[in-house]
């Protein structure tokens, strides 16, 4: 199930970006600020059952179709969730484009996008400080 985040999900989204981006993780505040600022764009991936409910996933992305950050539990990947939670943002409608920095490093992200009809648009020296980002963008067919 995808729906929006709410206030309680948050440390569990917090394990899943530590796990994830250990270089340049983001803190309860930022995504507190993020969740405050993309309310109907920050989304969560969980399974449910009757003993609760099990955070897997999230992306989050701007109205003009920035993906802010994307991550899947560690133990979950390669299961589909990064696509369904991406194709939410592909599926926004009248969206000009979606696009995203990926680190140089990151090749396995670079695969997941191009898997989803991404282009490499262009790269940006040292986005990260010592590490220089892709710029990932899919554009709507006509
Ligand atoms: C990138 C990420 C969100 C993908 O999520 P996911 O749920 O594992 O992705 P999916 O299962 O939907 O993958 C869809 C397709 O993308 C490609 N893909 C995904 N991860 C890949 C990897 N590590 N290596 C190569 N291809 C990959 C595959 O083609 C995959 O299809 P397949 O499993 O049938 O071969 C996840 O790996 C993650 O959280 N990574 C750490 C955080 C991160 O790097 N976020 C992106 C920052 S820009």
């Amino acid at each position: 199930m995808i729906r929006p985040v709410s206030f309680s999900d948050l440390n569990s989204i917090l394990q899943i970006e530590s796990q994830s981006f250990p270089k340049s993780p983001y803190d309860w505040t930022t995504f507190l600020h993020l969740q405050m600022l993309h309310p109907d764009t920050f989304l969560v991936y969980c399974n449910a059952d009757r003993v609760g409910e099990e955070i897997l996933g999230y992306i989050i992305f701007s109205q003009d179709g920035h993906v802010i950050s994307i991550a899947v539990h560690p133990h979950h990947r390669r299961k589909g969730i990064g696509a369904l939670l991406l194709r939410r943002a592909m599926n926004t409608p009248n969206l000009e484009k979606v696009w995203a920095e990926v680190r140089i490093s990151n090749l396995g992200a670079q695969a997941f996008y191009l898997k989803l009809e991404f282009q490499i648009a262009g790269l940006v020296p040292n986005y990260y400080g010592n590490e220089d980002a892709l710029i990932v963008q899919w554009i709507p067919p006509p």
